[in-house]
């Protein structure tokens, strides 16, 4: 059977991320009662880490840990990736060694490659154009905070980067609507976001537009990783798409606001936004842990049913 990898969030249907939630719910309430679980226990996970990270490092070493596994953690520059061994080589080596592989890198078609060559599932933990456990820990928020996300609107304010892509497929998946409002030259691609087609968003000019009425309002940094040297251009082009009180105020009166962090108060997202009482950012970092926990289950044992 062919292995299994989350690669981008379409690479799962809306039936298998309604288990893995259900599974999720399962899991985080046994971890809330100290109830052990571990299911993993004779797992390993490799980690590659070519980007930065908090929350992604830190969630899937803590999830394998109370999964009962163990975790090895690479960074670019300590191996010899660093030193230009090829991905198909390296991908080849790992996957003998490990049970499953979570990568940060930069392009796609890098993480694609080293899937390719993988003999055990590979999960994307973010990319330049993906970040699919981002949206899998968001959406299961959304359900946990106002329940079905179907048919709702969700605002995404800012730069078309790997976090809206991902915004975008899962509108498709879960048919919910996405109003879009990017500064010129900083558009939707279609295409890169791996989209079927335009009917689940809607691009706006104006970013007050965009917000009106949405039930969520939800934006990421100007600058992601990996785009550095833009960063004084891309201060002056985003200046006006900062998520801000009047933002809010246009939106539902029970909207929340989204943030996948890191955020950088007063460039984005107001301090009065973000540490506002509509902003569940706290609980979407904290259910990257409980989702991927669930995730990594599905990919190892299959589905699950308690
Ligand atoms: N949201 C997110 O992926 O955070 P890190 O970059 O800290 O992993
Ligand atoms: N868009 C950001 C997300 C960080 C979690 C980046 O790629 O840097």
């Amino acid at each position: 059977m062919a292995v299994r990898h989350f690669l981008q969030l379409k690479d799962f249907t809306r039936a298998e991320f309604e288990h893995l939630f259900a599974r999720t719910r399962a899991i985080k309430d046994r971890f809330k009662r100290y109830d052990p679980y571990r299911p993993l226990h004779d797992r390993t996970l490799a980690m590659v880490f070519e980007k930065h990270s908090t929350r992604t490092r830190v969630s899937f070493e803590a999830g394998m840990h109370q999964l009962g596994g163990s975790v090895i953690t690479l960074m670019t520059r300590d191996t010899q990736l660093g030193r230009g061994e090829p991905i198909e080589d390296v991908a080849k080596v790992i996957t003998r060694m490990v049970d499953i592989v979570m990568i940060r890198t930069f392009e796609q078609a890098i993480i694609e490659q080293f899937a390719a060559h993988s003999r055990v599932p590979v999960i994307n933990g973010l990319t330049n154009e993906y970040h699919p456990c981002q949206i899998m820990g968001d959406i299961y928020t959304y359900i946990e905070h106002r329940g079905d996300i179907r048919g709702k609107t969700v605002a995404w304010i800012g730069d078309s980067n790997n976090v809206c892509n991902t915004w975008l497929q899962a509108a498709e998946l879960f048919d919910f609507n996405v109003h879009v409002s990017t500064p010129p030259g900083y558009e939707v691609e279609p295409e890169r976001a791996g989209l079927y087609g335009t009917d689940h968003y809607e691009e706006f000019e104006d970013p007050m537009e965009a917000v009106k009425d949405v039930d969520v309002i939800t934006t990421d940094v100007w600058t992601s990783m990996g785009f550095e040297a833009e960063d004084a251009e891309r201060k002056r082009d985003f200046e006006d798409w900062q998520v801000d009180g009047d933002m809010m105020r246009a939106a539902k009166k029970d909207a929340l606001f989204m943030h996948c962090l890191p955020a950088h108060r007063g460039e984005e997202v107001a301090a009065e936004v973000i540490d506002g009482p509509n902003s569940v950012v706290w609980d979407e970092a904290e259910n990257r842990l409980h989702t991927q926990k669930a995730l990594m289950e599905f990919l190892l044992l299959g589905k699950v049913e308690e």
